[in-house]
């Protein structure tokens, strides 16, 4: 299986437009070790030709640019992606459907019945596509169950509900549903190994360790390293209201990550206040020796 991240950021990606944080601020000056990042996304395939999207970025054209397999081969209008997945109806995972809308067959989406009613309504892209290349729109379990993508061969999908955040759009944002936001298996049949995506996660529940400790990649929440690290760019908002749990609290992710075998861990969906993305801090060094990698954008994983 190839997975390929096409954005690591959280939303507002790294450097943040208007953001003059700590490190926002030393990467424009040049003055951090630290790699910029675009918004919240990956790509799966099984034969390196056929690829399934996970979430459409705002940065979307970028990323696919960055990525040749993605990009048109076969006929004048063409491109590698075959379906998409979203894992909720946040800005950051889903405004990039937008810019598919010159696609000349509808996008195949995977996506929950909340998921769907949030994007037909509060945020209506799907229904505004239906002007330009429409939309066959799919269902996906909440219970772990599995289901198949027609033409990808060779990958299983097996989606559960999972606790973060439905977006502020929402009439779901103070009461929680479950579907509002997944995780993510993905299976490749004729190998077994397994992918556990879940790029907004609050809280580890026991169905979410089950599926962390079976997979042998994860690529889980690595937005916050601190509950109240929002207060530096002067926002009350914690992490934990917001649907993320952060990673160096007591019952945080890192001490969730030491109790799982997988092989690897990986952070992904970083948020441009975290420390972790100066590559010489302390927290990233305290990451490294728990055996945590940090997504980058561009960083091929092949299981
Ligand atoms: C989140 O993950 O909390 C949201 O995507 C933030 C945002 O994009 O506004
Ligand atoms: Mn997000
Ligand atoms: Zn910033």
């Amino acid at each position: 299986m190839h997975i390929r991240v096409l954005g690591s950021g959280a939303g507002g990606g790294f450097p943040q437009w208007n953001c003059n944080c700590d490190n926002c601020r030393r990467l424009r000056a040049g003055e951090i070790n630290a790699k910029a990042r675009t918004q919240s996304s990956i790509a799966v395939s099984s034969d390196g030709e056929r690829w399934v999207l996970f979430n459409a970025s705002p940065d979307i054209r970028f990323q696919l640019e960055a990525h040749p397999p993605l990009q048109p081969k076969q006929g004048v209008r063409d491109t590698g992606i075959h379906a998409i997945i979203l894992i909720d109806a946040q800005i950051d995972h889903t405004t990039g459907l937008l810019i598919l809308r010159e696609s000349v067959k509808p996008l195949e989406i995977y996506c929950t019945d909340p998921v769907y009613g949030d994007l037909t309504s509060g945020f209506p892209v799907l229904a505004m596509l239906d002007h330009y290349c429409k939309v066959n729109r799919h269902p996906v379990p909440l219970d772990g169950g599995a289901f198949e993508i027609p033409g990808i061969d060779d990958l299983r999908f097996y989606s559960h509900a999972l606790k973060s955040k439905a977006p502020p759009y929402s009439p779901h944002r103070n009461h929680p549903h479950p579907g509002d936001n997944i995780g993510v298996v993905v299976e490749q049949i004729s190998s077994g190994r397994k992918l556990y995506y879940a790029p907004g996660l609050g809280e580890i529940e026991p169905h979410v360790f089950e599926a962390m400790q079976a997979a042998d990649c994860l690529l889980v929440d690595g937005t916050f390293w601190t509950d109240d690290e929002m207060a530096k760019v002067g926002s009350a908002k914690k992490a934990r209201e917001i649907g993320h749990l952060p990673q160096s609290a007591p019952g945080g992710m890192i001490e969730e990550l030491g109790k799982v075998p997988t092989p690897r861990k990986i952070l992904i969906h970083i948020n441009n206040t975290n420390p972790i993305l100066d590559e010489d801090s302390p927290e990233r060094r305290q990451l490294t020796n728990a055996g945590i990698e940090v997504a980058y954008d561009g960083m091929e994983i092949d299981l």
